[in-house]
């Protein structure tokens, strides 16, 4: 087999750096110049065997992007044997139709760039949807959920009767799965957004919550706007405490002030994006992927 190395993405070098420990495989951290006009130029030495690419792609997202695509472009051209990248978050995930007349289904334009750029796998987590991996045709896809994980989290939050609550449809496996792992019950919200403004707006539920902790779980939280008009029905039906989990917690702008504000407790996500939020590791569930995958012995 061909060693394996895992080369650090600007974005996400402490989970390379940790995958890299569990898989007892060497670290390269490319050295990262940007430029005043905002390019990025990337420098390392000539890898040989498999490279495993670790880059999450939150903002800037276009940045991160095409970093990822010029390291593996890097690692094709110095001759690799094979090409994986983790991209714990995959930016344009969302955009896999074209929602309004005129639109694009951009994440299968990212899908053809990173295979143009040599990449042979993509490892991500949480993906949005099934149809936004259904349109990575030329290279592979493989989805880790944090749904086990954060669910393991929630395990050791001492809850009172929780309810773990999705503020949409689209969120409703995720939310009975982990409804599973804590031996509770899910709701399901309605909920609207506007696809010019981006407002969101939930209906009411015909549901006696009160006195239960509420946990909402999302794939992403990005303006808060989906999380907020989703806490301010279940404070408006009597919940008592109300957590706001995610795989991908983006948090634009004021966003978590603005979602403490309508009264959430406490927001908890993973490490795919690194920041304040982050309380849950995902380099154990990535490490075991790329074990699968390449058929090595854990360190
Ligand atoms: C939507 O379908 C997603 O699952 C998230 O609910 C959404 O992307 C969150 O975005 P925001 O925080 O801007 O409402």
């Amino acid at each position: 087999m061909s060693p394996i190395s895992v080369l650090a993405g600007p974005a996400s070098i402490d989970l390379a750096s940790n995958v890299s420990k569990e898989l007892n495989a060497g670290l390269v951290i490319p050295e990262l110049r940007v430029f005043p006009d905002g390019e990025s130029k990337l420098r390392f030495p000539a890898i040989k065997g498999t490279c495993i690419i670790v880059q999450s792609t939150y903002p800037p997202t276009d940045r991160h992007l095409l970093q990822t695509m010029m390291i593996a472009r890097k690692c094709a051209e110095d001759g690799a044997d094979d090409i994986c990248t983790v991209i714990p978050y995959l930016a344009y995930a969302r955009q896999d139709r074209p929602f309004l007349e005129g639109e694009l289904a951009t994440i299968s334009l990212v899908a053809k760039l990173l295979a143009a750029s040599g990449v042979k796998s993509v490892i991500t987590v949480d993906m949005h949807s099934q149809l936004g991996m259904s349109l990575f045709s030329s290279i592979e896809i493989v989805n880790i959920s944090s749904i086990p994980l954060l669910a393991n989290h929630a395990k050791g939050m001492r809850l009172n009767n929780p309810l773990v609550v999705s503020p949409d449809a689209g969120g409703a496996q995720r939310v009975s799965e982990f409804a599973k792992h804590l031996d509770s019950d899910s709701l399901v919200l309605k909920k609207y957004r506007n696809r010019s403004t981006g407002e969101v707006t939930i209906e009411d539920p015909d549901l006696d919550i009160r006195g239960r902790d509420a946990l909402l779980v999302d794939d992403i939280i990005s303006s808060g706007g989906s999380i907020i008009a989703a806490t301010e029905v279940l404070r408006r039906k009597g919940a008592n405490r109300v957590y706001a989990m995610c795989a991908h917690a983006l948090l634009l702008g004021d966003a978590a002030e603005k979602i403490t504000k309508a009264g959430v407790d406490e927001i908890i996500a993973t490490n795919s994006i690194p920041n304040q939020f982050s309380k849950v590791d995902l380099s154990h569930a990535i490490s075991e992927q790329l074990l699968r995958r390449y058929g090595m012995r854990s360190s």
